[in-house]
């Protein structure tokens, strides 16, 4: 849509909603349709092809508007969900209307949110697990003793949710590629049931904040199935938008060891803030977590109907879905994959000038996690260790680079970390001073 277009939509929409507002006396106050009218009006896959804005908006007035005080919205929600969890390739246990799935997606507000709310979920099975074993053993022991991970790469938000959720994390060393690897995860989740610990949690990051690095769920998948009361969670907050297109749906690889999934649209499929979409395995091992039911809010299609409140924290819900379903049918599949495509050659097209620009050199040999670095990086890491050890005491068992910035080997992986930890003391900066440090339980192997 080109701006001239944009404006005479824009302009319709405001009569749209003034013609609501008018005639809003002789509307129905109550639905005159029922739970379930949604799914059999609408396909079951996002089309391929760009469908005109003309073709939405008649679906929006004849299909949506009837159950707009109820159930559109929670409707449309599941079945986007469906079309998007397909065209990434999740496994059928994700998709609500799937044979025989008890899964289904949700749109959260942030990806931090969709990490905070599995952990709860995994938080609240562990701890009912337990409970069974150890019936006279307080809730509080059990929980001082659950142990989540993730790798050094992971988004700071793992940590969030881990204070929040008042359990420790073991943050693990991921491998020369910024990975984290199996036998990583399989040694500490093992040292640390040898010492009575409990494995609960494991994030992985496909797409990691720093570097895009991409941890091997292929290997971890297994490693977490020996733990039976670990949950996998796969954080692909910006990378897994890519998935939409067939070539780069290897690297969701291993997704089928995965309890739950998720994906950012406001970051990169033209669906603007807030809009992040979360695929569950089990839906009732993440509700469970989460159900309060006062006699105010209950009602008489608890049992054959999703009801958004139980997969999150809020309550009230926007109409978020509407925003996926214009831009998967205004867009179409192909053109979704034509814009990512597009991206990853602008992404190429980068690398090239950087590599010819003098200002940066090479690094080929592998010793390296990034390949090209910024000549003057030295100055740069200098002044990222000052401005760290003045703001930000994330853990002081975190590796810092000398002054001098000589220690090479592993130079791209602590120059990312010191500049994730500056971009993060710099949005602390006066909020809390000094910053506490984010979880006292938080481990660095
Ligand atoms: C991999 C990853 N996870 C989580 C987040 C946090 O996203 P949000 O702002 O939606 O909480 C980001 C943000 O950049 C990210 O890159």
């Amino acid at each position: 849509m080109d701006t001239t277009e944009f404006r005479l939509r824009g302009k319709e929409m405001v009569d749209y909603m003034c013609e609501y507002m008018d005639t809003l006396a002789a509307r129905r106050v109550t639905p005159h349709v029922e739970p379930g009218y949604l799914r059999p009006l609408l396909p079951a896959e996002a089309p391929q092809d760009a469908e005109t804005w003309d073709n939405i908006m008649a679906d929006v007035e004849s299909k949506i508007m009837p159950g707009a005080a109820s159930p559109a919205c929670t409707e449309l929600e599941t079945i986007v969900l469906d079309w998007l969890g397909k065209a990434i390739g999740l496994p059928n246990e994700f998709l609500a209307f799937s044979e025989g799935s008890k899964g289904g997606g949700v749109i959260q507000t942030s990806a931090s949110e969709c990490v905070l709310v599995t952990m709860l979920a995994a938080r609240a099975q562990a701890i009912k697990r337990l409970k069974q074993q150890h019936p006279f053993v307080e809730e509080g022991i059990l929980l001082s003793k659950l142990m989540a991970y993730c790798s050094k790469e992971a988004h700071s938000c793992v940590e969030k949710a881990a204070m929040i959720c008042f359990v420790k994390l073991r943050i693990l060393e991921p491998d020369d590629k910024c990975a984290l690897r199996g036998a990583t995860l399989r040694q500490a989740m093992e040292e640390d049931e040898a010492m009575g610990l409990i494995p609960f949690f494991v994030s992985t990051t496909l797409g990691t904040t720093s570097c895009c690095s991409f941890d091997n769920l292929q290997e971890i998948g297994p490693v977490c199935a020996k733990f039976p009361a670990v949950w996998l969670h796969v954080d692909a907050a910006y990378a897994g938008n890519a998935f939409i297109c067939p070539e780069l749906k290897p690297l969701l690889n291993g997704i089928h060891w995965a309890d739950s999934f998720n994906t950012n649209l406001n970051k990169w499929m033209l669906v603007n803030f807030d809009c992040s979409t979360m695929w569950v395995r089990d839906r009732i091992r993440l509700t469970s977590a989460l159900v309060v039911d006062p006699l105010y809010l209950q009602h008489g299609y608890s049992n054959s109907t999703i009801d958004y409140r139980h997969w999150g924290v809020p309550l009230s819900r926007r109409f978020r879905s509407l925003k996926i379903w214009f831009v998967m049918r205004s867009y179409g599949i192909k053109g979704l994959q034509a814009y990512v495509r597009h991206h990853c050659q602008l992404a190429k097209q980068f690398e090239q000038l950087v590599r010819q620009d003098n200002r940066f050199e090479n690094d080929d040999t592998g010793a390296s996690k990034v390949p090209v670095r910024f000549r003057h990086l030295d100055t740069m890491v200098r002044l990222n260790t000052r401005r760290e050890s003045s703001n930000y005491s994330r853990s002081s068992a975190s590796p810092s680079l000398s002054p001098e910035g000589q220690d090479n080997s592993c130079l791209s992986a602590k120059s990312a970390d010191s500049s994730r930890k500056s971009a993060d003391s710099n949005r602390e900066i006066g909020s809390r001073s000094p910053r506490r440090s984010p979880t006292p339980q938080s481990r660095k192997d």
